[in-house]
């Protein structure tokens, strides 16, 4: 997948603007404080995501496996500081970011392997931070639990997700608040996107 994603890096730049992220961004970040600090999980070029909240004066620490989407965002967010790894392996400080966001990326990782990633995330949260993230279901693939490959940009790419009522577990079972749960078409591509945070 990150050697699928180095390929593509700079069409997926070129076409990302057919998903327009404002509402959903706006959204998010009014129940958030005016600055902090925010790691993007699957940051990809750092648009729109890392550079939304830049703009707004937050300190951005973007993730991702692809070494040609950081490199992207290396020239279009030159400030944000980048981990080139995989989401299932970064650590960081405890309490040590005010949001996470995992936007069009949390899909791609096996779902049974969320729940250690949620529990990590809980804990990089300072209290009251949030969560938001981007979840598939049956409205994507067609099935109430996927693992599996579907084509997007003419690539073909892993995607996985279980039911909502599941993830809703897993989301409880880590400390997470489910805040906000929403089924949008964006781009023409219907997700569930998710808000949770950790409790104040
Ligand atoms: C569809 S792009 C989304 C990029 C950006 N968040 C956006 O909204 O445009 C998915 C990104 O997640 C990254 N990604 C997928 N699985 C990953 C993993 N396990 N670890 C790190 N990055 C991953 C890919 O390299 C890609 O840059």
């Amino acid at each position: 997948m990150a050697g699928i994603y180095d390929g593509f890096a700079a069409t997926y730049v070129r076409k990302r603007d057919s998903f327009d992220l404002t509402e959903v961004l706006e959204g998010f970040t009014s129940a958030l404080p005016d600055n902090g600090a925010l790691c993007d999980l699957g940051c990809g070029a750092g648009e729109p995501v890392s550079t939304y909240f830049a703009k707004l004066g937050w300190d951005v620490t973007g993730v991702d496996f692809s070494a040609g989407m950081l490199e992207l965002a290396d020239e279009i967010l030159p400030e944000m500081m980048t981990v080139l790894g995989d989401i299932r392996d970064v650590d960081f400080e405890t309490e040590s970011f005010d949001a996470v966001t995992a936007v069009y990326s949390l899909f791609h990782i096996p779902w049974h392997d969320h729940p250690g990633l949620f529990a990590r995330v809980t804990r990089w949260l300072r209290p009251g931070g949030q969560f938001l993230f981007t979840y598939a279901t049956a409205d994507y693939t067609g099935y109430d639990e996927f693992e599996g490959t579907r084509e997007f940009m003419g690539q073909a790419l892993f995607y996985s997700h279980t039911t909502p009522e599941r993830l809703r577990t897993q989301l409880a079972t880590a400390g997470l608040d489910l805040v906000d749960e929403q089924h949008r078409t964006i781009g023409g591509e219907t997700f569930l996107w998710v808000t949770a945070a950790r409790p104040a």
